[in-house]
């Protein structure tokens, strides 16, 4: 092949790949109104506790018009409404399975007591109700909740049950939009494999990862558009896929800022092209927008197994009039304070193995892992050898210290409870514990990679009383779902 053969080959292979993906990016095929989960009322008791209702069960949804299909969810046929509740408050849930399996509900990024987390040792039976109660006390964040059963999480996540969780401190996030459905909108990311007849396909315990499907939904919509009628607009984007992690950018390439991680806000506003979201992430961002425009929200392809593909999430229609919003705030008065790790820290050292093990050892519910005092500050070094994984720290915030000793991106600086772990790497976090003792009541670590996390790739740790953890019993009675 000469140098004008070749250019002309490439040319018209350039040609036949924007022709393939023609569909996807053609803004006109994305026709369905975007999904804003509601959100949830609480009744409000004489003492000021808010109870929130929440019943799992099954339904009908349509991911590709005109063909519904069986999906789990809470209150409706998928996903969930989104709870929000603020800083001081008092909550309690009910609960009700109404499925015809065990399962439970974890309020993933709630700092409580460990018998409140809803992971696998508190499980639900169908036709039971659970009764989880806690003060909410902890920073404004952006949390969810999805099931937690052993072995069964993929599964269940899959099947659609997942729910958005905001938490609101009046100490401070002025500035930032904050009415929902309006300038503040949930973004749920999946993605699932869809049959001819739109039902979800595959299965989520097999191959390396388990599901990486090939149908985008936001909120469960399909290729779905936004109106937008404000100048800026804040996203909480939530990756609530089984195994996808994402590189979210606009297609006109815009800069827009990262206000916020998984356990808060930032310090101050960082502007960005482009975020990363491994799934169980959390980023919050404000974008802005002018009058009459409209823009796709994508992910690109990435350099690892669990990245690939090149989507359209969302397109955003600016009303042809926008009402102004407040000027973004030059430092968030809401982020927590740093965490501060003491010179004597202890630290504890985990290898995620191949994809079904940490330090050698699959998750066994009666086997304690780690017993760590109330309200210490450790450092805790993940290191990964093959495959890409994240890792989730049940109870915690923690900030990233470094990655193979490189200090993580600005807008990944601030607290999270859940971190990417490129292969081959090591990734050390600064993490702060709780003050909930329950010697006897694990929480969770795990990868979020739900079918690791299902087939073993998962630890378990007790907070106890500081001084006692030489008396902490290493089993427990535990139940096997
Ligand atoms: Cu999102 Cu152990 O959870
Ligand atoms: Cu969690
Ligand atoms: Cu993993």
């Amino acid at each position: 092949m000469n140098r004008r053969q070749f250019l002309a080959a490439a040319a018209l292979s350039g040609l036949a790949s924007a022709c393939g993906s023609a569909s996807a990016s053609d803004p006109t095929t994305f026709r369905t109104e975007l999904r804003v989960p509601p959100l949830l009322d609480p009744k409000v008791d004489k003492d000021g506790t808010r109870r929130f209702t929440l019943t799992m069960r099954r339904g009908l949804s349509e991911f590709l018009p005109g063909r519904p299909v069986e999906t789990w969810g809470f209150n409706g046929p998928l996903l969930g409404p989104t709870i929000r509740a603020a800083r001081g408050d008092e909550i309690r849930m009910t609960v009700t399975n109404r499925l015809d399996e065990v399962s439970t509900v974890h309020w993933h990024g709630m700092r409580l007591p460990a018998k409140m987390d809803g992971g696998p040792h508190q499980p639900i039976e169908p036709g039971a109700t659970w009764n989880p109660h806690w003060t909410i006390d902890q920073p404004a964040a952006t949390s969810w909740y999805h099931p937690h059963p052993h072995g069964q999480t993929a599964r269940h996540v899959y099947r659609g049950l997942a729910g958005m969780f905001i938490v609101d401190d009046d100490r401070g996030e002025a500035g930032l939009p904050s009415r929902y459905g309006v300038d503040d909108i949930p973004l749920i990311l999946q993605d699932k494999n869809l049959a001819e007849d739109g039902s979800p396909t595959g299965d989520p315990l097999k191959g390396t990862f388990g599901i990486l499907g090939d149908h985008m939904l936001v909120n469960g919509t399909h290729r779905g558009f936004l109106n937008v009628g404000t100048e800026r607009v804040r996203f909480r984007i939530l990756n609530g896929s089984n195994a996808r992690m994402y590189h979210l950018t606009f297609a006109d390439g815009r800069s827009f800022h990262v206000v916020g991680g998984d356990a808060g806000l930032l310090a101050a506003p960082v502007e960005v092209e482009r975020v990363s979201l491994t799934p169980g992430e959390r980023v919050e961002v404000v974008v802005a927008f002018t009058a009459g425009e409209q823009v796709l929200l994508r992910t690109v392809s990435g350099s690892d197994d669990i990245d690939e593909g090149d989507f359209d999430l969302l397109k955003i229609v600016a009303a042809p009039r926008l009402t102004a919003s407040p000027r973004l705030p030059g430092r968030l008065a809401g982020a927590p304070a740093p965490i501060v790790v003491p010179s004597n820290a202890t630290v504890r050292r985990f290898r995620l193995n191949g994809h079904d093990a940490i330090n050698g050892k699959e998750m066994d519910m009666s086997r304690i892992d780690e017993v760590v005092p109330a309200g210490a500050v450790e450092i805790w070094e993940v290191e990964n050898t093959v495959y890409p994984h994240n890792f989730h720290i049940h109870e915690v915030a923690f900030q990233v210290i470094d990655v193979d000793g490189q200090k993580p991106a600005g807008y990944a600086s601030g607290h999270k409870d859940t971190v990417y772990v490129p292969s081959k790497s090591t990734v050390r976090l600064a993490v702060q514990f709780g003050r909930f003792t329950d010697p006897g009541t694990p929480y969770m670590y795990h990868c979020h990679i739900l079918r690791h996390e299902d087939s073993g790739m998962m630890g378990q740790f007790v907070i106890v009383p500081p001084g006692t953890a030489n008396q902490v019993p290493r089993t427990i009675a535990a139940h096997h779902l």
